[in-house]
């Protein structure tokens, strides 16, 4: 899994693997009313930030899944960190192919992956039913802030269709059957964060990896990512986490 390798080597220097601050990861669980008795099935969780931060600040409980050994593995390391692992645990795994306990979770996360479903309602679908009644679904997912111009699509690797803008994402989520009640939405200077210290991480390791099997392609990488986030995602592109209660299925 290429691409997958390419991002465990730019995000190596990243909790959050997404343009989200850890000030808006809190206030996302205030908004969400995350609490002692709050469970959180976390899908494609990375870091495990979400799952970490919520058990410390406000004493929830979580389960979190994802592809990468190498982000599960900073993910109960962070637990450890701090002091959380009995109520914070990850396993590896498929989220799109992950069989949840049904009705088991008030809170079902996919922040920054909703490819795990084939886009935002399969995402929703896959996640629902692991949701408790009056439990809520969150997706982090990008958005278009002005439909960009032709060469942008090839540029960032999506497909028109791939995201819409802010008021036709609304109605994926009411096509879905889901209600949005509350959203957290990067900023300019989150974006700048997520993506611009990916830069100096992939420039430190070419340093100190020039001959690594991957430097070729890691030296590309940072290439096409300068270029396509300069050239059109910070224009184009934003992102958010969305809050969603979903109607009776
Ligand atoms: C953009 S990152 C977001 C990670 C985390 N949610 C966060 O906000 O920090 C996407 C994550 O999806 C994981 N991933 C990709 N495909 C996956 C799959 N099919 N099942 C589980 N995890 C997956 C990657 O390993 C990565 O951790």
């Amino acid at each position: 899994m290429p691409e997958l390798r390419h991002h465990e080597i730019a995000e190596a220097g990243h909790r959050i693997l997404n343009p989200f601050s850890a000030g808006k990861l809190r206030l996302l669980g205030e908004v969400g009313r995350v609490g002692p008795r709050t469970r959180v099935l976390d899908l494609a969780c990375g870091k495990g930030e979400l799952l970490c931060q919520w058990a410390a600040a406000f004493g929830a409980r979580g389960h979190g899944v994802d592809l990468s050994e190498v982000f599960l593995a900073a993910a109960r390391e962070r637990a450890r960190e701090l002091d959380v692992a009995d109520r914070a645990g990850f396993e590896h795994g498929d989220a799109g192919r992950y069989r949840p306990e049904p009705g088991a979770y008030d809170v079902v996360s996919c922040i920054g992956a909703t490819w795990i479903g084939g886009g935002v309602g399969g995402t929703i679908e896959l996640m629902r039913p692991a949701l408790a009644p009056g439990g809520l679904l969150m997706i982090g997912d990008p958005y278009w802030n002005e439909p960009p111009p032709p060469g942008a699509y090839a540029a960032l690797g999506c497909a028109p269709d791939d995201f819409a803008t802010l008021p036709d994402t609304l109605k994926r989520f009411e096509a879905a059957g889901t209600e949005l009640v509350e959203m957290v939405l990067a900023d300019q200077d989150d974006w700048d964060r997520y993506v611009a210290s990916q830069w100096w991480t992939v420039h430190e390791w070419l340093k100190a990896n020039p001959g690594h099997p991957d430097a070729e392609a890691m030296r590309r990488f940072a290439h096409d990512a300068r270029h396509s986030y300069l050239a059109y995602n910070r224009r184009y592109l934003g992102w958010g986490v969305f809050v969603l209660r979903p109607g009776p299925a």
